[in-house]
């Protein structure tokens, strides 16, 4: 199926093509620069060290080999355990026959594919692959860190030339939270970079068209843009763009077009391609 679209929609892999490689691992990421993705959507996270990495929950238990917190280990320690074989039983499997074999080595070529992610990693394929593909940065409870995730992010950012875009709409970065204040920190030493602000659940502020103050970008869930449509009419009325999350079904893709939502964030972006006729 093919729409006459009114305007572009962007497509940004969520964790990366996490529907069909391990989320947040450069295999993933890959995946969706390969599939024709518009953007990368990643959580980060601070080490116990100070290291910026892309791991969406607390602990590393659900998508890793190992346990913890990831506040609490630091990055030798990520990077000893397996970020991939998770994802299917018998890669489980064989990976811990593999390391119960004491010749066993992994190639580093491979090992890198489903290691932690590094942000600093991510930034590196980025720019490396050729063509324009921006990246959507969420940061993960930033209120346990007073700033310092929001200060170590803005510091990699500049590195690679990328915490001071002229515009927002030129900016190849965005910055998302469910946190209004770690927005601002960003905002307040970064004022061009734009910046997203998530809901997971409908609340006044959304039914009203309104955002933190300096933040452009709305960022609902599905569900509240499939309960209440008319609060993306309302946002972008107030000028506002609409990234939605997380769209995996045709019939949300379809709901999204016809809405005129900004960017579909999904984690099947190859397929919500096809859906768009891309
Ligand atoms: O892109 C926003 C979305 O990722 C927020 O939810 O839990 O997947 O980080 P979560
Ligand atoms: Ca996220």
């Amino acid at each position: 199926m093919t729409h006459a679209r009114q305007h572009h929609i962007q497509v940004v892999a969520h964790r990366g093509a996490s529907e069909e490689a391990p989320e947040h691992t450069l295999a993933a990421y890959k995946k969706a620069i390969e599939d024709g993705a518009d953007a990368l959507e990643c959580d980060v996270r601070l080490t116990a060290d100070g290291h910026l990495v892309c791991v969406h929950d607390r602990r590393v238990n659900r998508t890793s080999n190992g346990r913890g917190a990831v506040s609490a280990l630091e990055l030798a320690d990520l990077a000893a355990l397996d970020f991939g074989s998770w994802k299917t039983k018998e890669a489980r499997e064989a990976w811990h026959a593999r390391v119960e074999d004491p010749d066993w080595e992994v190639r580093p070529e491979d090992r890198e594919e489903t290691s932690v992610l590094t942000l600093e990693r991510l930034l590196e394929l980025v720019s490396d692959s050729g063509r324009r593909v921006e990246l959507a940065i969420e940061t993960k409870h930033p209120t346990r860190w007073a700033g310092q995730v929001e200060e170590r992010l803005l510091i990699l950012l500049k590195r690679f030339g990328l915490d001071a875009p002229e515009s927002a709409a030129e900016s190849p970065v965005r910055i998302m939270s469910f946190s209004a204040r770690s927005l601002y920190r960003v905002r307040a030493v970064s004022p061009t970079l734009p910046t997203v602000y998530l809901s997971q659940f409908a609340s006044p502020r959304l039914r009203d068209g309104r955002l933190p103050a300096g933040v452009g970008i709305a960022g609902p869930s599905i569900r509240i843009v499939r309960n209440h449509p008319v609060y993306v009419e309302r946002l972008k009325q107030s000028g506002h763009q609409v990234h939605v999350w997380t769209v995996n079904e045709p019939e949300d893709v379809d709901l999204c077009v016809e809405l005129g939502i900004d960017a579909i964030i999904t984690n099947r972006p190859r397929a919500v391609l096809d859906r768009l006729g891309r």
